[in-house]
Parts: structure tokens; C-alpha cells; sequence
């Protein structure tokens, strides 16, 4: 029988670096870590353990850039030197492995609560905000937009010293890079707002500094939402956004689909996916990763089909930890949710995490 593709080595063709196999563990919040955003033992023995398990690339939790950054409560972060030592003895114990090593790096922007980071939430816009104590986000002044750039920056800095071999700027699901990028969300009529080429400004310039300052060979990635009603990201936008970082030199764009077998939203392109419409744009494209819903290894095996380079994923990995060294069996089908706490915590999720995991419907056993 022909060995599926899923489990054959990749290359980043920039830097000539391998992975072991094109699976992705995707970027999961598990609230596992320290108020003062130094990451625990308990969040480094979740991912080392998906490590173990064989995915050719292990995603970091998002991780708050800055403290006005942060999203929820337990969320690590990367915006102190502080937090470097903790984040150095998690980069060795993967590296022990075969897995690379990547953090998505993160600013909440409106979705980040004044409860938790003592800030009225930053956005691209003045808009309603029930996070906020006056009820409204503040609109970002050019120079709280130069700090979030620095942000950025220093906290791939940080991940580098840290001995990450990359970054992911989360740019999706409606968090600050992707409240620039939405028309609902950016409001502006500056150089940050109006054209798309304005709106993805602050993507652009926070991917240069990065560039400027990190040896070539750390991979730079983004992960983006190529449709978000609610916040005015449409495909067209999206398309040509990709056409925007594929010339910036980005390592790869990770697609967050939620279902990547569902059809776009889009009446011009309703017959085909988000992975088909968007590595059918362009000829020439950096890697792409795409995300959601994916549970065997057939299904796997169709999204490579769709065109993506890397298949990323998320809750399959929660209850099986070992999912990527299980690929090699074409017939490999996961047991689905509910699971239960005993299995949970096998599976290296604290008591934190599982209590977490009860918001997602019908994944915990009660
Ligand atoms: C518990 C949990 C936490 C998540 N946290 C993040 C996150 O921090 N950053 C992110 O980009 N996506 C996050 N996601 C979305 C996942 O990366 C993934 O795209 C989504 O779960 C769909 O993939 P799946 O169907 O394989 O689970 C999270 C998902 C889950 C289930």
C-alpha cells in the first residue's frame, strides 16, 4: 500500500530546514502557567508530550507580547526577560525530540479584559468593549502603535534567545492584528486604516522588525482567519493579503479554518475550501499550514490533497497525544470526544486545563 504523504519529511526551502513529517500541533490556550507569565512545568509536560508523540511542529499557546496583551488568566508569556530561563528549559526538552519548536506570539487587543491586565483594551478603533470599564476600546495613537511593533519585536527577540526555531504572529480569530486588519474593526482613515494595504500596516512593519533584527535562519510564520464576518475580513482581502506576506518572505501562512472540508462563505469561489481557493491563488506561495476538524489519518490525507503543504491540528491532539506517529496506519481513526478526566490527565492536562476543556461542548465526560 502507498505510504500516505502526511508522514514524509518537508523542507522549509529558505533556510533548508527539515521537519520530520507534515503535521502541525496547533496553538491551543490550556491556562496552564503563571500569573506572572512565566510558563509551568505542567504547560511544558502538555506540549513535550505531544513532542514525544511525533509532530513534526509543536505551536506554543498564544503568548501575550505585552501585559496590556493578555487575554486570560493562566496564559504564559513573553514580554519580560524574565520569563527567557523557563521558556529555554521548555525549547531543550522538545529539541530533545524531533519536533521544532514554535511560539505564537500574541496581543488581545479589544478580546484582552481590563479584570486581567489592570488596561482599557487597545484596538485599531474606538469601539464598544465589554472588557472595558468605560465601555469602549481606545483607539491606538501612533505611538502605542510604534510600542506594539517593539512589542512584537522584543518578544521574538526574547523567543530567539529562548531557542525557539521560530515564531507565529497570531493574526487571527479577531485578535488585535486581525482588528487592524478587519473594515468593521479598523476605522481609521490614516496610514494604519481604508486600503487593505493600510489595514495590514501594522502586520507588515511588525514582520520587517522582526526580520531586521533575528538571524535568517528563524522562521517566521503567521497564522490568519481568511473569513470573519463579524469583523469585515472577507476572502477577496484575504487573497490578497496572502499576496502581500508571500512577498514580505514569510516562512508559511497557517489558514484557521475551524472545518477545512466546509466551503467558503464567498458566492464567487462557493464551490471550493478555504485551502483550495487560497494555494489555488498564486503559483508561487510559502508554506502553507492549514487547520480544523481534522480527526484521521484519510482526513489528513484529503487536506494534503486541498493543497496544503503541513496539517495542522488541535482538539484530536488534546485526546491523543501520539496522534502524529499514528499516521503511518492509513486507517488510524480516533476515538472522538467525550473524554474522560482519567484519560485527560494521562494525557498530560492539569486540573486547570481539563476544567477549561469542560466550555468546549461535549469534550469532557462528565
Ligand atoms: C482549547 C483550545 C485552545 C485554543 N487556543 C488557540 C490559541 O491560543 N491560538 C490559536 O490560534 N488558536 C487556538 N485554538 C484553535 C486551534 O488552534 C484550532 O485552530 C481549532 O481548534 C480547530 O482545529 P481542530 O478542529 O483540530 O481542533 C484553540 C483551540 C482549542 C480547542
Amino acid at each position: 500500500m502507498p505510504k500516505s504523504k502526511i508522514i514524509q519529511p518537508y523542507i522549509f526551502s529558505r533556510i533548508n530546514k527539515k521537519i520530520q513529517n507534515r503535521t502541525v500541533l496547533a496553538a491551543m490556550t490550556n491556562k496552564q502557567s503563571y500569573d506572572n507569565g512565566v510558563i509551568s512545568d505542567d504547560e511544558i509536560q502538555w506540549l513535550l508530550k505531544r513532542a514525544k508523540g511525533g509532530f513534526g511542529i509543536i505551536t506554543t499557546a498564544a503568548t501575550n507580547v505585552s501585559k496590556e496583551g493578555k487575554a486570560w488568566d493562566g496564559e504564559f508569556g513573553v514580554y519580560d526577560n524574565s520569563h527567557i530561563p523557563s521558556l529555554t528549559k521548555l525549547t531543550s526538552a522538545i529539541h530533545k525530540t524531533k519536533s521544532l519548536i514554535i511560539a505564537q506570539l500574541f496581543h488581545g487587543g479589544i478580546k484582552s479584559p481590563q479584570k486581567i491586565t489592570g488596561f482599557i483594551p487597545i484596538s485599531a478603533s474606538e469601539l464598544d468593549c465589554k472588557e472595558s470599564s468605560i465601555g469602549k476600546s481606545k483607539k491606538a495613537s501612533e505611538k502605542d502603535i510604534k510600542k506594539i511593533i517593539n512589542d512584537f519585536t522584543m518578544s521574538a527577540i526574547r523567543c530567539y534567545e529562548a531557542g525557539f526555531d521560530g515564531i507565529e504572529l497570531h493574526a487571527a480569530h479577531g485578535y488585535l492584528l486581525s482588528q487592524f486588519l478587519g473594515k468593521k474593526t479598523n476605522l481609521r482613515n490614516d496610514n494604519w486604516g481604508g486600503s487593505l494595504e493600510n489595514r495590514s500596516r501594522l502586520i507588515i512593519k511588525i514582520l520587517k522588525s522582526i526580520r531586521e533584527n533575528i538571524s535568517e535562519s528563524f522562521i517566521i510564520g503567521i497564522r490568519i482567519s481568511p473569513e470573519i464576518e463579524s469583523i469585515g475580513i472577507d476572502l477577496n482581502d484575504s487573497i490578497n493579503l496572502v499576496d502581500i506576506l508571500r512577498k514580505e518572505s514569510v516562512d508559511f501562512i497557517h489558514l484557521s479554518c475551524w472545518d477545512v472540508f466546509s466551503k467558503s462563505n464567498s458566492i464567487t469561489h462557493n464551490q471550493k475550501t478555504l485551502t483550495e481557493i487560497i494555494t489555488g491563488s498564486y503559483k508561487k506561495l510559502p508554506t502553507i499550514i492549514s487547520t480544523g476538524n481534522i480527526w484521521s489519518s484519510l482526513d489528513a490525507d484529503k487536506l494534503l490533497k486541498q493543497g496544503a503543504d503541513l496539517v495542522g491540528v488541535g482538539r484530536v491532539a488534546i485526546g491523543h497525544p501520539n496522534w502524529a506517529n499514528n499516521l503511518s496506519n492509513l486507517n488510524y481513526q480516533p476515538k472522538k470526544p467525550p473524554f474522560s478526566v482519567n484519560e485527560l490527565e494521562k494525557a498530560k492536562l492539569n486540573k486547570t486545563f481539563i476544567s477549561y476543556m469542560k466550555n468546549w461542548n461535549d469534550f469532557v465526560k462528565e
